[in-house]
């Protein structure tokens, strides 16, 4: 398939609505969106228990943090008119939020830690349950610090997501706290009252070429990733390797200009640069990884952090030397195949003729085929490891396929 075509593709949006009784709510899906290709389920959850009575619809000044493109924003405004904001956590659903018409000024590109004090009347928000535990305390203690003081979090939250903790950290850090509907394991809650506390988000742990900060939430956030340590164990074996390891290379890190992509805390790209990369574009969908990476990077020049997904919005996204990645193969908890096309698409477009890529993944993933278009494939997975592989290939120098 043609790289371009499957980037296309990647971010084409997918029409759908959500219905809350009567009302139809317009909204609009793509890879990257929670829910992808349908509807993100915690929403039916709360279109009953406000189809119920159970729970008021959207007040003043509310900010919408349900993960997607602003479905509670959508709701405001078809029931009362009023106009609250969101939070864009995913340059994926902030690209989507504003292809569904959201206002550029009230799609915010901020974490629920970044927000003034006391200053939004009411949250609507749905926790990424996999960003784990460090990440949702840090949310709610961001909500509890936004939250005017007769302020109202309403969450949703599915039972085998760890409801029942989730439930006990938030009566924890307000007045009152009630499960005001129940369906299909989703449970929807309303808490009042914030008592605000402010632990910091970031975490300091030592990374492969030195200190980490990270942002809770952020892929591998206070360890290195399995995966990437394989990557960095072959590129290293590569780099020392002699004229016998390069002898298919046209390009290695040396003097490249490199992107990380998909770069989470940088580690990668990190790595790069102490390889002597002439430049590192570090570039990843999820704002949490973006800001990660320039903590990480901050003082070591030459590198730029870009928050964007797999269309490479950075003008020097192109004709690159070197890309390197741990591509994800999730979004949520959902497993969505096409990220692994987008993620050689993207590579193939970011690549001069002759570059060189280099990746890690999951060994049950099908990237052997993936790159079979590719030149001089080879992997070089470091021996005795088994849940993962390691890939170099070259950018064909005259086709345009990426499989
Ligand atoms: C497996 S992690 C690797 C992170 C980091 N390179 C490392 O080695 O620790 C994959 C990263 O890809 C990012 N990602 C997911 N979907 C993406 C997309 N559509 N465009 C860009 N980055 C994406 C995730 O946010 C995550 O940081």
């Amino acid at each position: 398939m043609v790289a371009e075509s499957v980037l296309a593709a990647h971010a084409a949006p997918v029409e759908l609505a959500w219905r809350v009784g009567a009302t139809e709510v317009p909204l609009l899906s793509a890879v990257g969106v929670p829910g992808y290709p349908g509807i993100d389920p915690a929403l039916p959850a709360l279109a009953e228990a406000l189809a119920r009575g159970r729970l008021q619809p959207p007040l003043s000044s509310f900010v919408d943090f349900t993960g997607g493109p602003g479905a509670v924003l959508g709701l405001g405004h078809a029931l009362s008119g009023v106009r609250g904001s969101m939070l864009a956590v995913s340059a994926a659903v902030r690209r989507t939020a504003l292809e569904l018409g959201v206002d550029e000024a009230a799609c915010r590109a901020d974490h629920p830690w970044d927000l003034p004090a006391a200053s939004v009347d009411e949250v609507w928000w749905r926790p990424a349950s996999e960003r784990g535990w460090a990440r949702f305390g840090a949310e709610l203690a961001g909500w509890s610090r936004a939250l005017t003081a007769q302020g109202r979090l309403i969450a949703v939250w599915h039972k085998d997501q760890g409801a029942r903790r989730a439930e006990r950290l938030v009566a924890e850090r307000f007045e009152t706290l009630e499960v005001v509907n129940r369906a299909s394991g989703w449970r929807v809650v309303e808490a009042r009252g914030p008592r605000a506390e402010t632990p910091g988000p970031w975490l300091s742990w030592d990374g492969p070429d030195g200190p980490m900060r990270t942002l809770v939430g952020t892929f591998a956030a206070d360890r290195l990733d399995a995966g990437s340590a394989l990557l960095l164990e072959a590129l290293s074996a590569y780099e020392t390797g002699g004229r016998e390891a390069r002898s298919e290379a046209s390009a290695d890190l040396a003097g490249a200009r490199v992107l990380d992509l998909g770069c989470g805390s940088g580690v990668l790209a990190r790595r790069a640069l102490r390889a002597g990369a002439a430049s590192v574009l570090a570039l990843d969908d999820d704002l949490a990884a973006v800001r990660s990476s320039e903590a990480t990077l901050a003082g070591e020049g030459k590198a730029r952090v870009d928050w964007s997904d797999l269309t490479l919005d950075a003008p020097e996204a192109r004709e690159l030397d070197v890309v390197i990645t741990n591509p994800p193969f999730h979004v949520g908890r959902s497993v969505v195949g096409a990220l692994s096309r987008g993620f050689v698409a993207a590579a193939h477009t970011a690549l001069r003729p002759g570059g060189r890529l280099w990746l890690v993944a999951n060994a049950a993933l099908p990237f052997d085929r993936l790159l079979a278009s590719w030149q001089s494939v080879r992997e070089v997975t470091p021996a005795g490891a088994r849940a993962y592989r390691v890939f170099t290939a070259l950018r064909a120098k005259s086709s345009r396929r990426t499989s």
